[in-house]
């Protein structure tokens, strides 16, 4: 069985992030979420990974190499232009050939990962699966509906959802999903949808089963949703403190700091990962909170938020929180009057001040 990990798109939810990174290489407690599902692949004994990518092709190529940090071997499946996840699948027939896969949405979170459901996969390879979770929210993403445990209609992001039951981004096909995609149309939105490709399998008689996953899961694909899952990963951490702290900074619950960074005069309340590197003082960083390799914060606080590379935060007299901060950005207090806000924002910035 072969897996193929989704990590092309446009990912305009998450701009300006997405104008400088691949929305899957966004770290959550420091770990880019593609990462994730590529260790869940390697613990559900799928090694075989094919990884389709578009646009930022190069920078995922360069984070995850031939695969074998991961333990599994990973071919590149070029997509030209992101038009839809059925067509993603279109593109990897070659590397797919006629084998089983599971397709694994590469900026989804499944924090139990994928082992049993791939399991009971194996042993029934003649039908395809897809994993379900209920949703408060069905209406932004494809819905289920099932009659008697057996999907019946599923549709891309309803105006009016008839069931709770949103698809989550983990599939499981055999090669029957080729036929299904070469005989459906794109969708309003130009895209061929793998909703439709599923449902063409349905209407053709096809047993179509499905898993409601009762574990956390996550597509990461607005800052909200990153916010969270760095939350509820951050939950499972064990502190691990590799750097210098001076005696005067408090640490309570479980805090991960990396090489070569230094403490002073701070309070750190777990949990929460700082990485290598980092230029921490007169802080207070709070629960939940990422601050990556190289970032500065001096006299201000923060928590519930993630901080991207060699960032400073410095001087800021309010409490920041539930923030994303991209990689080199520097955001602080002016010296001198008027008292008066400046910015040197991307597009597609957003800024809120209370
Ligand atoms: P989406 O989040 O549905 O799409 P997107 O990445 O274009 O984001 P946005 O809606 O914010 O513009 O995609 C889910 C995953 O599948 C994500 O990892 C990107 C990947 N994908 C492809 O690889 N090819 C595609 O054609 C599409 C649509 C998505």
């Amino acid at each position: 069985m072969k897996g193929l990990i989704l990590s092309g798109g446009k990912g305009t939810r998450l701009r300006p992030i997405t104008h400088t990174r691949a929305k899957q290489l966004l770290p959550v407690a420091n770990k880019p979420i593609l990462f994730y599902g590529l260790e869940a692949m390697a613990k559900a004994g799928i090694t075989d990974v094919g990884i389709v990518v578009g646009d930022t092709r190069e920078e995922i190529q360069a984070a995850v190499g031939d695969g074998s940090a991961f333990g599994v071997k990973v071919t590149y499946v070029h997509q030209k232009e992101p038009l839809g996840l059925a067509h993603a699948i279109k593109v990897s027939r070659p590397y797919l050939e006629e084998d089983p896969f599971v397709m694994y949405l590469g900026d989804n979170l499944i924090r139990d990962g994928i082992r049993t459901y791939v399991d009971e996969f194996r042993s029934d390879t003649g039908h395809c699966h897809i994993l379900l979770a209920k949703v408060q929210t069905p209406q932004e993403f494809g819905v289920a509906e099932l009659e008697d445990g057996r999907v019946t209609r599923l549709v891309e992001k309803p105006m009016e959802p008839k069931s709770d039951l949103a698809l989550v981004g983990v599939y499981m096909f055999n090669n029957d999903i080729h036929d299904a995609i070469d005989h459906i149309k794109p969708s309003a939105r130009n895209e061929l949808e793998i909703t439709d490709a599923i449902q063409y399998l349905v209407d053709q008689g096809d047993e179509v089963r499905s898993k409601i996953i009762n574990g956390w899961w996550k597509d990461t694909g607005k800052l909200e949703d990153i916010l969270e899952a760095n939350r509820v990963i951050l939950s499972g951490l064990k502190g691990k403190i590799e750097a210098e702290i001076g005696e005067d900074t408090r640490v309570e619950g479980p805090v991960s700091i990396g090489k070569g960074t230094r403490v002073w005069n701070s309070v750190l309340r777990g949990p929460l990962i700082i990485g290598g590197d980092c230029r921490i003082e007169e802080a207070f960083i709070g629960p939940f909170t990422s601050i990556h390799n190289g970032a500065e914060i001096r006299n201000s606080e923060i928590q519930h938020s993630i901080i991207l590379e060699n960032s400073s935060i410095v001087d800021i007299g309010s409490r920041i929180e539930s923030s994303l901060v991209g990689k080199n950005s520097e955001i602080r207090t002016a010296s001198g009057p008027p008292k008066s806000m400046r910015f040197m924002i991307g597009d597609y910035s957003r800024i809120e001040v209370c």
